[in-house]
């Protein structure tokens, strides 16, 4: 039910901070360790490559924890989508590991690839709200993002839910390898705080819907771009945008932006910048001031540790690894104001359908 809220997509936002929390709870024994079944971390540990399969918002969650998963368990992470990969089979490393990303656990064209490496007996994981799902039933292993329904067809909670539980997947893999980056990382603790910032952004729904009204609402198109995560931020960003307020929407990797997309630049495009890393913040800064140049109004996203006076929205500190799970949340916010304020329905956009179950 959605109570006293418009939409369930709001709904669904708000309840970030709390997903968070019920997965620590779910997921922490009481010894403090990673509640996983221990043959889905051991055959994951011994893998030489981990392919996720996914599409839309659950493919853009496998890009934001790529990264991480990398670093914590020291295995090459592609992802795929499975409307690409399910008539293309690319060459598939000696000892692969699948795992599917899906909120509904019924993506057609998902289960079409899952079908296919259990024929060719690859092990597979399911990560999916759904439990007992078809994605769920025909994997070796499922783990739940227990998120609760997600009813809006923008989805958002499923999102971070998934970043999350790759977050404890990857740190219990990691720790059974013996790596100290996933022996010192203390996932449980940064879930906790990653939940805090999150109530922090959500408190300040006013601000989002001013940035809306004076950035959004009344365009035509508009670009998001960041770096590395940012960058994978970005994408996210972008669909969420486009799906739901119809304003054609575009995420970028910022240093392409001059190789090619800077051609539609005009004077008032919205171009908003995604900050959160402290390598590569400062060449997105350099790339929105290009845009700013060309007429672009830009609107910056950035960490607080990295914000310059004038950037619109800040990120209280999280770590690192998880920034994509804060970053998220403003976007989410900018698409569903402009999407009010624009007299669109945010629940159920044109011509889209919750799960899709045909390929
Ligand atoms: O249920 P799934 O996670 O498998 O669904 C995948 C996509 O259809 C889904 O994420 C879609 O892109 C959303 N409408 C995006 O908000």
């Amino acid at each position: 039910e959605k109570g006293t809220y418009p939409y369930y997509m709001l709904k669904e936002i708000d309840e970030q901070p709390a997903v968070m929390r019920r997965l620590v709870q779910e997921y922490r024994q009481a010894d403090g360790e990673i509640h996983i079944d221990s043959a889905l971390v051991s055959e994951l540990a011994a893998s030489d490559r981990v392919y996720i399969v996914a599409c839309g918002t659950s493919s853009h969650a496998g890009w934001a924890a790529k990264r991480f998963f990398e670093e914590l368990t020291q295995i090459p992470v592609e992802i795929h989508l499975s409307s690409e990969f399910g008539y293309n089979l690319p060459l598939i490393s000696k000892k692969p590991f699948f795992i599917y990303l899906s909120q509904s656990g019924e993506t057609a064209d998902s289960r079409q690839v899952l079908v296919k490496t259990n024929e060719l007996d690859y092990p597979a994981l399911t990560i999916t709200n759904v439990a007992g799902s078809t994605l769920s039933r025909e994997a070796d292993h499922t783990l739940l993002l227990y998120a609760g329904p997600e009813i809006a067809v923008a989805s958002t909670k499923a999102y971070t839910a998934q970043i999350a539980v790759m977050a404890l997947l990857a740190t219990a893999v990691g720790r059974t390898k013996g790596l100290a980056k996933a022996t010192n990382f203390p996932v449980f603790q940064e879930l906790g705080i990653v939940a805090s910032a999150m109530e922090s952004i959500i408190s300040e729904k006013s601000h989002f819907s001013d940035l809306t009204a004076e950035y959004l609402t009344a365009t035509r198109n508009a670009f998001y771009i960041g770096r590395g995560n940012d960058y994978y931020v970005s994408m996210e960003a972008a669909l969420k945008l486009k799906e739901i307020s119809y304003i054609q929407a575009e995420g970028f990797a910022a240093g392409e932006l001059k190789h090619g997309t800077i051609a539609l630049i005009e004077e008032g495009t919205p171009v908003i910048g995604i900050i959160t890393d402290e390598v590569t913040g400062s060449h997105t800064r350099g790339n929105l001031k290009e845009v700013e140049s060309r007429g672009a109004k830009t609107l910056v996203i950035a960490s607080e540790a990295l914000a310059k006076v004038g950037d619109q929205i800040l990120l209280p500190q999280v770590h690192p690894y998880l920034t994509s799970l804060l970053a998220v949340l403003p976007t989410q916010l900018l698409a569903y104001y402009a999407t009010l304020q624009r007299g669109y329905d945010v629940d159920k956009p044109r011509n889209l359908a919750k799960s899709v179950t045909v390929e």
